[in-house]
Order: structure tokens, then C-alpha cells, then sequence
């Protein structure tokens, strides 16, 4: 795997990262903190994980923080958002990333299966962004920390456009996101507000370890990845630095898939 750095394009930035202790969030949080930002370091279950990510957030010379927060309860949201503006002053990105899957067959999920991951997925997602754009709303554009008043990652999946049998509540919730990103971002733009998704294929975490964790069905998962690799959490850390960045100030309403090709229709690679 090629390492590539990601320059200071973050300096004096206010990151939230939601689910940030695992995963994703945790390649993600890392990454803006390498470039530049401070990162309140979300979590819902196991607290030693998070404050090993802000002692590495320390480590990078970056102001990091944890705080324990389900994103789907409204009072803990805004507790967790009481808590960013005390102490870290402001917000100047937020990555909506929490996220899980209750898998069943269609036949057999329960109303509260259903509801675990809309309640998480979607709604986690609406009530984070909804309190990012009030406070980019009244602070507005501050032009030596960004020519955006604020930026909001989605974390999607290729699930917004794939459909997947046994994980119908999952594919609902990340098709939801891919049009609530949009709408927000058509209502937001006029007060330079960008909200983006990024949407990965498969990433090398601990939701899909049946994925990747024996050869078997490692080998089987490549079928579906014409780049012939599994994503790793770096992959769509250092895609968030950028999207984040002044780099990409002209970029909003968009997912971006992260795939290795997951979105190429692989089985018509030879066939059709
Ligand atoms: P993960 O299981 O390592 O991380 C998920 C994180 O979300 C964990 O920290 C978990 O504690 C947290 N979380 C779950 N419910 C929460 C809640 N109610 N409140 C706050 N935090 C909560 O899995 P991964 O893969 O890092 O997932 C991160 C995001 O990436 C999810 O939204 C997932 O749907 C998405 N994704 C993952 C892909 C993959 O292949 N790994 C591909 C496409 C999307
Ligand atoms: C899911 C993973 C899956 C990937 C590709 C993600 O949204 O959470 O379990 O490996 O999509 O199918």
C-alpha cells in the first residue's frame, strides 16, 4: 500500500467525528488531525478505544476529545455539541460517520432491527448535521481558517445505489443519507455550507470481518472489487482530508464512492 501524506490543509480546523473510536471514524479522525485539525473523538461504547485515538490525535500536536454520545438520542446530541463549542470554541467540519448493521432476512427483521439502524444510520446523521449548520450559520465564513462557513461528510456506502438482499434496513438507511446529503446541501449552499457523502465499498473493519477474515471469503469478496483489493481505513481517511480542505471548496452535494470499483457492475466485467 502506497503511503501518501496529507499536507496541513486543515490548520486551526474543529473536527467532529462521530463513531470515532473503530473503523472508519477512526482512520478518519486520525487523518484530519494529521492535517491539521483538532478532533472531538465521538463514541458510544468503549471508552479505553477512544482515548487511545486522542492520545494518537495528541501525539500528531492536535487537540483531541472524547465524548460519549448515541447519536440518536436528540438530548445527547446536543449535549455532545454544549460540549464542542465549550471546548474547542467552534465547528468547522463534522463527519457523520456512526453507523451499524443489524442483518435478517426480509422476512424475519424486526420492527426494532428496522429501527436500530434508521435510528443510527439516518436520524444519527440528520440530528449531527442539523446542529453543525446552526452553528456554521451563525458564525459564518472565517477566512483564514476556510473559504467554507462549514463542511459536512456523510459516511454512505455503495448501499445507496447497490441493492442488498439481508440488509434491506441498512440499504434503506444509507439511500436515505444519499438524499438527505443532497437536500441539505441544495438548502445550505447559499450560506457556503458544502455537505458531502463519502461512500465506500468494502473497508477492512470490524462490521464486515466475515468478509475478509479467512481466505475463503476474502477470495469471494474480491469477485465484487475489480481493483482487486479490500479498502483499508486510511483509503477513505486521507479522500476525507481532501473533501474537507479548501481543496475541494467547489465540491458539494456529491458521494463520492470509495470503492476500488464495487460500483462498476464487476459481473459484467466478462459477461453481458
Ligand atoms: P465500525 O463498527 O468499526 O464503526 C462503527 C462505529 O459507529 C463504532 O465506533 C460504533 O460504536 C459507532 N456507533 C454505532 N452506533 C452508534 C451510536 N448510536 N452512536 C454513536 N456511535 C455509534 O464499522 P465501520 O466500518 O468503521 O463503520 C463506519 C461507517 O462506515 C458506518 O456508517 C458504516 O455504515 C460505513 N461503511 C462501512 C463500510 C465498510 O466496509 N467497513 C463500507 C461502507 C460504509
Ligand atoms: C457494509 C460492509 C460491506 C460494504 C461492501 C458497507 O456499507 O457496511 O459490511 O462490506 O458495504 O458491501
Amino acid at each position: 500500500m502506497p503511503s501518501c501524506k496529507v499536507h496541513e490543509s486543515l490548520k486551526g480546523q474543529k473536527a467532529m467525528v462521530t463513531g470515532a473510536n473503530s473503523g472508519i471514524g477512526r482512520g478518519i479522525a486520525l487523518a484530519l488531525a494529521e492535517a491539521g485539525a483538532d478532533v472531538l473523538i465521538n463514541f458510544y461504547s468503549d471508552p479505553t478505544a477512544a482515548a487511545e485515538v486522542v492520545e494518537q490525535i495528541e501525539g500528531l500536536g492536535r487537540r483531541g476529545l472524547a465524548f460519549q454520545a448515541d447519536v440518536s438520542k436528540e438530548d445527547e446530541v446536543l449535549a455532545m455539541f454544549d460540549a464542542m463549542l465549550k471546548e474547542l470554541g467552534t465547528i468547522d467540519i463534522l463527519v457523520n460517520n456512526a453507523g451499524l448493521q443489524q442483518d435478517a432476512p426480509f422476512h424475519e427483521m424486526t420492527l426494532r432491527q428496522w429501527h436500530r439502524v434508521l435510528d443510527t444510520n439516518l436520524t444519527g446523521q440528520f440530528l449531527c448535521a442539523r446542529e453543525a449548520v446552526r452553528e456554521f450559520k451563525r458564525r459564518g465564513v472565517v477566512p483564514e481558517i476556510s473559504c467554507a462557513a462549514g463542511k459536512i461528510l456523510c459516511i454512505s456506502s455503495v448501499h445507496e445505489l447497490i441493492p442488498w438482499a439481508g440488509h434491506v434496513n441498512y440499504a434503506a438507511s444509507k439511500g436515505g443519507v444519499m438524499l438527505m446529503m443532497k437536500s441539505i446541501a441544495q438548502e445550505v449552499a447559499p450560506a457556503r455550507i458544502r455537505v458531502n457523502s463519502i461512500s465506500p465499498g468494502a473497508i477492512r473493519t470490524p462490521i464486515n470481518t466475515d468478509a475478509w477474515s479467512t481466505p475463503e471469503a476474502y477470495e469471494s469478496l474480491l469477485t465484487l472489487i475489480p481493483y482487486r483489493r479490500i479498502g483499508e481505513v486510511a483509503d477513505v481517511g486521507r479522500v476525507a482530508a481532501w473533501l474537507a480542505s479548501d481543496d475541494a471548496d467547489y465540491i458539494t452535494g456529491h458521494s463520492l464512492y470509495v470503492d476500488g470499483g464495487m460500483t462498476l457492475y464487476p459481473g459484467f466485467a466478462t459477461g453481458g
